[in-house]
């Protein structure tokens, strides 16, 4: 029985640990166009879609930041914020395979041991950053989820439409479920 068994058990294992170690989604150079396999990250209040975007800031580090459609530069929050129009990826992949679950700076730790976060960035040789959005005064803004913020504090960071800092304890965090899909396959 195990020796019958033993080779397709052993091809099922390669195989998931093939699909473990590639990841569906990537970051694709963003010029201003939205790609059409751009992950979407919600709406604003007109009901056009945002996306999420990822800006590399000069010695800093690679910050997440929102795209507007329609807008080829985007706001970054990384020791103030800048408006910035180059060095910016748009996040692509199956849209079915993203979900936003309420978190906050006390419940964090507990998503990231039990669920894949997209990790949008991080600071130079520093945390990583995982992606976050809010609801704010013109639809849901996106930013960055600090993985261990400063006073051990899992804080939100984004920018609103007008250029002002947005900050709070209580955000949504995205997660990919590529893993659960390859299971069920
Ligand atoms: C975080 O979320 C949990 C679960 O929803 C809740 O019980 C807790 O009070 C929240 N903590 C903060 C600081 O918002």
């Amino acid at each position: 029985m195990l020796k019958t068994y033993f080779p397709i058990a052993l091809l099922v294992l390669v195989k998931v640990l093939l699909a473990l170690a590639d990841k569906d989604y990537y970051w694709r150079d963003y010029d201003g166009t939205i790609p059409e396999d751009a992950v979407i990250g919600g709406r604003d209040n007109n009901n056009k879609n945002i996306y999420i975007g990822q800006a590399y800031i000069k010695d800093k580090g690679l910050v997440v930041v929102q795209i507007d459609q329609g807008k080829r530069s985007v706001y970054a929050e990384m020791d103030g914020i800048q408006l910035v129009d180059q060095n910016i990826k748009i996040l692509c992949g199956p849209s079915y395979q993203f979900y936003w679950i309420p978190s906050n700076l006390s419940k964090l730790h507990t998503d990231v041991k039990e669920k894949v976060l997209v990790v949008g960035g991080h600071e130079d040789a520093a945390k990583r950053y995982f992606v976050g959005r809010i609801n704010c005064a013109d639809g849901f803004c996106i930013g960055k989820v600090l993985e261990q913020g400063y006073q051990d504090r899992s804080v939100f960071y984004g920018v609103d439409r007008s250029g002002h800092q947005l900050k709070t304890d209580s955000y949504e965090v995205l997660v990919n479920e590529a893993i659960i899909n390859v299971r069920e396959s």
